[in-house]
């Protein structure tokens, strides 16, 4: 598990992380909300610091501390994490999408408790599309961080992955299969496998979440460019 790496690999290297869930409310008591622990994220956060990066992690609401070291911005809605993903991306060497970023909200969010009515059985809510964060930072046109993106999938996993990955201008991205129970979610382990626009780059086995986020930190870094340099 100890890796033979120089310590300071990461060093000079600025990374923005999204990590956890992201919640819309519907009204002062509802959300709609999405699975995410932010377990994966924040191994990453932490092992981007242990190789010496400054990093900065915008979370979703989870129950984890932030890592020693780590600047963390907490965020709720998709909309706030967005515009504080733009706070700090200009300066960002890496941008690592690993946020549970809700696709959906409510198109309006009611000031007051939603009531049910006698008469209907049926409850309507309009949603409209969230904006894609990750997407969003591969398609900047000026100071674009290498940009790493997550995707969990359930079926056609490599197609999928690769679709997203061109989709939304990615450099990177980290394949979960979520259809298997023993990792992902809540889980403390997991399995990934790694595309780049050249095709599969890399398959690690389940094994700890801090451990893969070792991993894929020693990756990001071989393959990213810092800005200032
Ligand atoms: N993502 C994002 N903003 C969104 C939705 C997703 O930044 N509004 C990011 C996630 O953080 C992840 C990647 O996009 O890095 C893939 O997320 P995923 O939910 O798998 O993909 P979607 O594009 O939302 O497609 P779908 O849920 O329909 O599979
Ligand atoms: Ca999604």
């Amino acid at each position: 598990q100890t890796r033979l790496l120089p310590k300071a690999f990461g060093a000079g290297y600025k990374v923005v992380i999204t990590a956890g869930p992201t919640v819309e409310d519907l009204d002062p008591v509802r959300f709609i909300s999405n699975n995410s622990s932010g377990k994966m994220g924040y191994a990453i956060a932490q092992a981007a610091a242990a190789f010496g990066a400054e990093v900065t992690l915008i979370s979703g609401p989870v129950n984890l501390d932030a890592p020693k070291g780590v600047r963390r911005i907490d965020v709720k809605s998709a909309v706030q994490m967005l515009h504080a993903v733009e706070d700090y991306i200009k300066s960002a060497d890496i941008f690592i999408g690993c946020a549970a970023v809700a696709d959906f909200r409510a198109e309006t969010i009611s000031p007051v408790k939603i009531k049910k009515s006698e008469e209907a059985d049926t409850l309507t809510i309009k949603l409209v599309k969230n904006p894609d964060i990750v997407a969003t930072v591969g398609k900047l046109e000026s100071n674009r961080p290498f940009t790493v993106g997550f995707a969990a999938e359930t079926n056609n996993l490599h197609d999928f992955a690769r679709a997203k990955l061109e989709k939304k201008h990615l450099d990177m991205i980290v394949l979960n299969d979520v259809s298997n129970k023993a990792i992902g979610f809540n889980s403390d382990d997991n399995e990934v496998t790694v595309f780049d626009k050249d095709g599969q780059i890399a398959h690690f086995e389940k094994q700890p979440k801090p451990v893969i986020a070792q991993y894929l930190m020693e990756l990001i870094f071989k393959s990213a460019k810092k800005k200032n340099s």
